[in-house]
């Protein structure tokens, strides 16, 4: 990782609501040596538990859950308007069906062994603390079962420590 600094959680200062909605995520990790990546807008940062955690919610069909969930840390990497085409891209063609990361012309690179994008801003790295399927008999307000889980494939959250966040 070149030309990024490591900041602490309070030094962050940039708006999740903006950073994870509007510019979005890329969601990354190693499994048996080889690496995926996806698109998402879904998430949340904050505290829990005594640390400083991200969320973030992947459906059962994506192959980067594969990925997630066969390794103890992710990576959250946020990139810039001028890589809109390759989010898009990694947000609507699966792993599964292309090496995405090489099409997409995207530089990979590691912090502490994890996955991350040289192309990104912003860095978080991550540690796996709790993953957890959304259940329908949970919901207060039926209203998001049945508008965002008609196949019911409900998402896995998973809450994660932030190790580290690189900002260049
Ligand atoms: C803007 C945007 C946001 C997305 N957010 C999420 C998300 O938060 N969770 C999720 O499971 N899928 C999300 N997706 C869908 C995945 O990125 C998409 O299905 C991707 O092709 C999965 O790739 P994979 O099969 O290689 O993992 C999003 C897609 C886009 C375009």
């Amino acid at each position: 990782m070149d030309h990024f600094t490591k900041i602490t959680p309070e030094e962050y200062q940039k708006s999740p609501f903006q950073t994870i909605g509007k510019e979005w995520l890329l969601i990354t990790a190693k499994k048996d040596g080889k690496v995926n990546t996806m698109t998402a807008s879904w998430g949340g940062l904050g505290i829990l538990w005594g640390r400083p955690v991200a969320y973030i919610f992947i459906r059962p069909q994506r192959y980067t859950k594969e990925f997630v969930d066969a390794s103890s840390h992710f990576s959250l990497s946020v990139l810039g308007e001028e890589h809109r085409k390759a989010l898009n891209y990694f947000g609507t063609v699966s792993g599964r069906d292309e090496d995405k990361i090489a099409k997409s012309g995207l530089k990979l690179c590691y912090q502490e062994d994890v996955p991350c994008f040289q192309d990104a801003n912003t860095v978080f790295l991550c540690r796996k603390l709790y993953a957890q399927p959304l259940k329908p008999e949970c919901f207060t307000d039926a209203a998001d079962d049945a508008k965002w889980y008609p196949e019911k494939d409900y998402h896995t959250m998973y809450i994660a420590e932030i190790e580290g966040i690189y900002m260049k």
